[in-house]
C-alpha cells in the first residue's frame, strides 16, 4: 500500500518543535507499507486541502493519515479542509477512532476528526499526539486491507453473496 502522510502544525511548519507524529504513523504502518509520501503543512485550509489533492491524485495514495488540527482551538481546521476535497464521507472510521480512544481517555471527545474518500483513496485524521496516533491507528489497522481492496473495485472479500 501506497501512505500519505501529512503533518498539520503551525509549530512543527515554523520550527518550533519537531514533529513526532509523522514518524509514529509511518512507523505503526510500516508493515504494510510500499511506499509513503510525507508533506508537513501549517493549520491553513487552502495548504491542507493542496496537500491532500497532491497526495490522493498525483502521488495515488491508498490512505491518507493527517495528524493534527482536529480540536477545537481557532486554527484547528484539519476537518473542515479533509470535507473539502472528500466526495464521499466514510463515517464509520472515524466512530471506530472515537470510541476506542474514548475508552482510553474522555479527551477523545475533544477531536473532530473526519474521514473519507476521494477518487480511490481513503483519507483520515488523527489527533496531533504520537500517542493518540498510535492509539487511533490501533483500532482501525485491521480493516485497512479490505478498505483499500474495495476501494480498487475487488469486492470478493465482501462476505455477502447477495442472494447468488
Ligand atoms: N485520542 C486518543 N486516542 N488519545 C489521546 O490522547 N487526545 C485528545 C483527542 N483525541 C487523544 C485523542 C485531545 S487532548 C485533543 S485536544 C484532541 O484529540 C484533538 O487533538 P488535535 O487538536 O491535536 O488534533
Amino acid at each position: 500500500m501506497k501512505f500519505g502522510i501529512i503533518c498539520v502544525s503551525d509549530r512543527c511548519f515554523d520550527a518550533t518543535c519537531k514533529d513526532q507524529s509523522g514518524p509514529a504513523i509511518a512507523a505503526c504502518v510500516e508493515a504494510l507499507s510500499e511506499e509513503n509520501a510525507y508533506r508537513l503543512v501549517p493549520d491553513e485550509t487552502e495548504t491542507i486541502c493542496a496537500a491532500l489533492i497532491e497526495l490522493a491524485d498525483h502521488f495515488g495514495a491508498d490512505v491518507i493519515f493527517t495528524t493534527g488540527g482536529t480540536g477545537f482551538a481557532p486554527r484547528d481546521v484539519t476537518p473542515e479542509a479533509t470535507k473539502a476535497v472528500i466526495e464521499r464521507e466514510a463515517p464509520g472510521i472515524a466512530e471506530a477512532i472515537r470510541a476506542k480512544s474514548l475508552a482510553i481517555t474522555p479527551k477523545a471527545m475533544l477531536s473532530r476528526a473526519v474521514s473519507g474518500i476521494r477518487g480511490k483513496t481513503l483519507i483520515i485524521n488523527l489527533p496531533g499526539s504520537p500517542k493518540a496516533v498510535r492509539e487511533s491507528i490501533e483500532a482501525i489497522i485491521e480493516v485497512l486491507p479490505h478498505a483499500v481492496e474495495t476501494l480498487g473495485g475487488n469486492t470478493q472479500n465482501c462476505g455477502g453473496n447477495y442472494g447468488k
